[in-house]
This record gives structure tokens, C-alpha cells and sequence, in this order.
């Protein structure tokens, strides 16, 4: 039987690999530091599928503070996804935040593998390693990696950390992830607040012009591509992970608007430090040597992140009437 673990597992992309790697028959060990960037009652959410599922267990615990070698003494698969991820906060005060999850953390990971003989780490690093591209789409070994902030530049750190570690022996494949939406996308991510804001009728804070695109990759393409990494023959150390639909976010505006049949309030901002104007990825290193090809498109991925969005807030609106009913029978129970 296989057998992985996890880091970052109680997260968006995290969550649905564990999900995955139980359903393809793997034990997974999660680990997770549940980290305020969002509720733990979300990430906890993220998890509920696998909730009592005989293959899989969690480790609350800090990548940095875990005594990580007990957790790799049978040497599994290391799928490494913790980390503090967004571009904006990067700037400031949040970089150390940037510096512990991403770097310091990938570190302890990377030797604790090496340590205990791990046959692979496979983990994510970030189109933001790219920047502003000087051509389109961007090529692993032929494009700059040039970031454009703190965030981009501790997943570039964290590409060469594992380019040594790899010279050493430890077999690791990074992830060039191409912002990854879907069911249970993050709640800072401009997709998911667009779908909250029309649902709510409330202004989406708009950046730019709008005419900035991304290469949007859907998580279960995403996913694919992680498991595939993990299966490879003598696979490359670094991967575009694109889903091929590059679009605007105008247009991504106008889906979701068509989508929900409500119109958008756009709360026109200035550009954000750190953002980049263009995303695409060159995928035919993925497609030849893990046998990877995004099959999600556009409409349908949008149509399954609005279609999570409605649930969820259904599910929490129940949960919230059967707390507001135990809490009026326990008041009733005190008279
Ligand atoms: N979502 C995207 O579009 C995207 C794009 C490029 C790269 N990535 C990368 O993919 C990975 C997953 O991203 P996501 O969107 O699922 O983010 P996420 O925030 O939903 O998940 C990350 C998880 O890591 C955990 N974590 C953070 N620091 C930790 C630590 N020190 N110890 C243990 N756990 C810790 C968090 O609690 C969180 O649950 C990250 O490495 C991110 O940088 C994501």
C-alpha cells in the first residue's frame, strides 16, 4: 500500500489531494498548523469528507516546530503544501509570516525527507516565481523567474533550496501552480469574493483595469498534476501547472455574472503591489513527461466554485437555525 504525508492538508488545494490520494487506495498522514489566514471552522470544512476516514489521520502541528522525523519513519511520499500563500500580504510586516511558512518551513521538510529516504517530495511553488514575463506563455527552463513580490520570491528561494537538496540525492518535484480555483477556493482569492459579492449583491473590489489575465487552473486538474508528479518516471524537478484557459478577469466577471444572473458591483481600486498584468504557462513539459493535460474548462470550473459557494452557505444557514433551536431549548431547559 502507499503511503503519504500531507502538509497543508486542512487547505484548499491540500484538502482535495488527501481526498484524492485516499480515493486511489494511499494511507495519507495530514499535517496542518491551521494558521489564522482563515477560519479554522473552513478549514476544518475542508477536511469533512475525509472525516472519519479509515486511511487517513491528522497532525496539528507547525512545520516548524513538529518533530517531523517519527512522522516520516516509514518514508512515504511527501506531497509538501503548507505554506502562507497570497501575494499582497507578502509586503511589510507579513513578510517574516512568508519567511517561517514558506522558507524556514520547506527547509525542515526538505532535510527531515532527506533524513529519513523519502523516494519523493512533491510541492508547491508558484507562477509568481515568473513576474511580469518578458514573452508568453512562460517555459520552465527558458523564461526568467523574476518575482514581483516577497511571496514570489520565498517560492523561488524554495525552488533552489530543493535544486541543492535534490543535487544530494532527495528526488523532488515543485509545482509551478497557475491560480487555482474551484470548490473550496480560499477566501481572499478574487473568484471566490466575486461569488460571494454577487450572492450578497455587495461591491467585489475590482484592481486595475480588469484586463489583467490569468492562465486559471482548476483544482482538480491541479490535483491530477500533483498525483501524477508523485508517479512519474525520473520526472523533471519543476513543472508549469496551468489549466490553459487564460482569461481576463473582465471576462471572468462576465461567466460568473451570466452564471449567477446577477450583475456585478465593481468597486474600482488602484493596481496592488505585487500583481502581476498576465499569466500563461507553457505545459508541454507536464503533458510529455507526467501525461498531464488540464480537462476543465472555464465555464464549467466557474459553474462548480458558484455551485460550492450557494451550498455552503446553505449548509451554514441550517447549522446556524439548529444552533439557534439547541440554544432555545437549552434557555427553555433553565426556566
Ligand atoms: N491557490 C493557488 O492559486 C496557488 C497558486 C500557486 C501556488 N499555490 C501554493 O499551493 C499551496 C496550497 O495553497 P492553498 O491555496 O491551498 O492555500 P491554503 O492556505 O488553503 O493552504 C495552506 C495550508 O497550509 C497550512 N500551513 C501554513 N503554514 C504551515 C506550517 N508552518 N505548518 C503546518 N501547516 C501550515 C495552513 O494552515 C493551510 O491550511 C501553497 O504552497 C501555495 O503557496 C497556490
Amino acid at each position: 500500500m502507499r503511503h503519504a504525508l500531507v502538509t497543508g492538508c486542512a487547505g484548499f488545494i491540500g484538502s482535495h489531494l488527501c481526498e484524492r490520494l485516499v480515493a486511489e487506495g494511499w494511507n495519507v498522514v495530514g499535517v496542518d498548523a491551521f494558521t489564522p489566514y482563515y477560519d479554522r471552522a473552513d478549514k476544518l470544512d475542508n477536511l469533512g469528507a475525509l472525516d472519519g476516514a479509515r486511511r487517513f489521520s491528522l497532525v496539528e502541528g507547525d512545520l516548524n516546530e513538529l518533530d517531523l522525523g517519527p512522522l516520516l519513519a516509514d518514508a512515504p511520499v511527501v506531497f509538501h503544501l503548507a505554506a502562507q500563500p497570497g501575494v499582497r500580504l507578502s509586503f511589510g510586516e507579513g513578510f517574516s509570516r512568508y519567511t517561517a511558512d514558506n522558507l524556514l518551513a520547506t527547509q525542515r521538510v526538505l532535510e527531515a525527507a532527506a533524513a529519513a529516504q523519502c523516494p519523493r517530495v512533491v510541492w508547491a511553488s508558484s507562477s509568481s516565481v515568473y513576474g511580469d514575463a518578458a514573452a508568453y506563455p512562460c517555459v520552465e527552463d527558458q523564461t526568467p523567474t523574476r518575482p514581483r513580490s516577497p511571496y514570489g520570491v520565498t517560492k523561488r528561494a524554495c525552488e533552489d533550496l530543493a535544486a541543492i537538496y535534490r543535487g544530494q540525492g532527495l528526488p523532488s518535484v515543485g509545482l509551478r501552480y497557475f491560480t487555482v480555483y474551484g470548490p473550496r477556493q480560499r477566501p481572499d482569492m478574487a473568484m471566490r469574493l466575486l461569488c460571494e459579492a454577487l450572492l450578497d449583491g455587495t461591491p467585489f473590489p475590482l484592481y486595475g483595469d480588469g484586463r489583467q489575465s490569468r492562465d486559471f487552473t482548476h483544482v482538480a486538474d491541479a490535483v491530477d498534476a500533483t498525483y501524477r508528479a508523485a508517479l512519474a518516471d525520473d520526472p523533471s524537478g519543476i513543472y508549469n501547472v496551468g489549466g490553459g484557459h487564460e482569461a481576463t478577469l473582465a471576462a471572468v466577471i462576465a461567466v460568473l455574472e451570466d452564471l449567477s444572473g446577477r450583475e456585478a458591483v465593481l468597486d474600482r481600486r488602484p493596481d496592488q503591489a505585487g500583481d502581476v498584468r498576465r499569466t500563461a504557462a507553457s505545459t508541454a513539459r507536464a503533458e510529455a513527461e507526467l501525461g498531464w493535460s488540464a480537462r476543465v474548462g472555464l465555464r464549467d470550473g466557474l459553474r462548480s466554485e458558484l455551485d460550492w459557494v450557494v451550498s455552503r452557505r446553505r449548509l451554514l444557514g441550517a447549522r446556524s437555525v439548529s444552533e439557534s433551536a439547541a440554544d432555545a431549548r437549552g434557555a427553555g431547559a433553565t426556566r
